[in-house]
């Protein structure tokens, strides 16, 4: 049997909640229980850590969620773990159940809470990066993001039947915070006219009218403009009254997909790297790492630091806005 650096570690889910957060969690705790570690589940997040919400998990604890959306730990965004106050009651909870290790399964916002937590107390950190909007650096993917990708392309696609049967231009949000990754694959996907994303610097509303005309020239009668949330030159109430105020003859109507993309049953390319990322969280706490996150980069799992998972940025791949751009008209 493989040694251990620890003996008794717990887990939690943190922040926005993502689907395969229950897989992961899942992993976390059968691989604990087949090393012989101790596992403790954490409700609410860091909350759980603060107010003592700590429950002592096995493998039954996790049985049938593997398909399940949600955390069945629940979430929060803990205001009281930033206090200094908030992470002393949280890390003597921890010294109380003799918690020597802690698999954070979240964000960048998880993450930093986790790297403080790890440079003030010292107790062991790994992350594992779960949500939907795939900006965290050290992993090709973060779970949850490929089903709340495929989420926003079949509601895509649905607005598009009411779109070509009523020859309407539609606006459509999607999610992302800063990042436009759903933005930019679920408009290639649904065939969008145009894509609006924050991390283009030249996004114009000329371009987006120019590409209007060119739709109008090459015969469209119904087009989709998907906008991320984050996406800095006008959010999509404001894309639709302008465009309107250009193209008065233009039925135009938006739609703002929301948190039914933070929903449903994960798919499986989210189970698979839920349960790798779990896996590779424990046994990376049993080799001694910490402050880093476990991820996954070309089909491998790998550790990075945990100041890099928060600070750098896995980079658009711009190819894709030209070949969007090439195929949509
Ligand atoms: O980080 C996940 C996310 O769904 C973002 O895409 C979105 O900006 C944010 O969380 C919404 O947060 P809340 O659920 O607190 O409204």
């Amino acid at each position: 049997m493989k040694e251990s650096a620890v003996k008794k570690i717990a887990v939690l889910t943190s922040g926005g909640d993502a689907p395969g957060m229950n897989a992961a969690l899942r992993a976390v705790v059968r691989t604990a229980n087949y090393y012989n570690i101790e596992c403790y589940g954490v409700r609410e997040g860091y909350n759980g850590l603060i107010h003592d919400d700590f429950l002592k998990m096995g493998p039954r604890s996790v049985k049938n969620i593997i398909n399940q959306g949600g955390t069945i730990l629940k979430s929060a965004r803990s205001a009281e773990f930033r206090t200094k106050e908030g992470r002393e009651k949280a890390f003597a909870n921890c010294q109380k159940y003799g918690i020597e290790g802690l698999v954070c399964i979240g964000g960048d916002g998880t993450f930093t809470g986790a790297k403080i937590f790890n440079e003030e107390f010292g107790i062991r950190t790994i992350g594992v990066p779960g949500t939907i909007d795939n900006d965290i650096f050290g992993t090709d993917n973060t779970i949850g993001y490929d089903t709340a990708l495929n989420t926003a392309m079949d509601a895509i696609d649905k607005i598009r039947d009411t779109a070509t049967s009523h020859n309407r231009v539609f606006f459509v949000e999607v999610m992302g915070r800063d990042a436009g990754f759903i933005a930019l694959n679920s408009g290639l996907a649904t065939g969008a006219l145009d894509i609006l994303i924050p991390e283009t610097q030249e996004d114009s509303i000329e371009d987006l009218f120019a590409n209007f005309k060119t739709a109008e020239k090459s015969g469209k009668s119904s087009s989709i403009v998907v906008v991320a949330e984050g996406e800095k030159l006008a959010n999509v109430y404001e894309l639709a009254e302008k465009t309107k105020e250009a193209f008065p003859d233009y039925d135009i109507r938006v739609a703002v997909l929301g948190h039914m993309q933070r929903g449903g049953s994960p798919s499986c390319a989210d189970r698979v790297l839920a349960s790798r990322l779990g896996y590779g969280a424990v046994t990376g706490l049993m080799d001694g790492k910490t402050n880093v996150m476990a991820g996954m980069r070309s089909n491998d799992v790998v550790y990075t630091p945990i100041e890099d998972a928060i600070k750098k940025h896995n980079e658009i791949n711009q190819d894709l806005l030209l070949i969007s751009e090439i195929l949509a008209i």
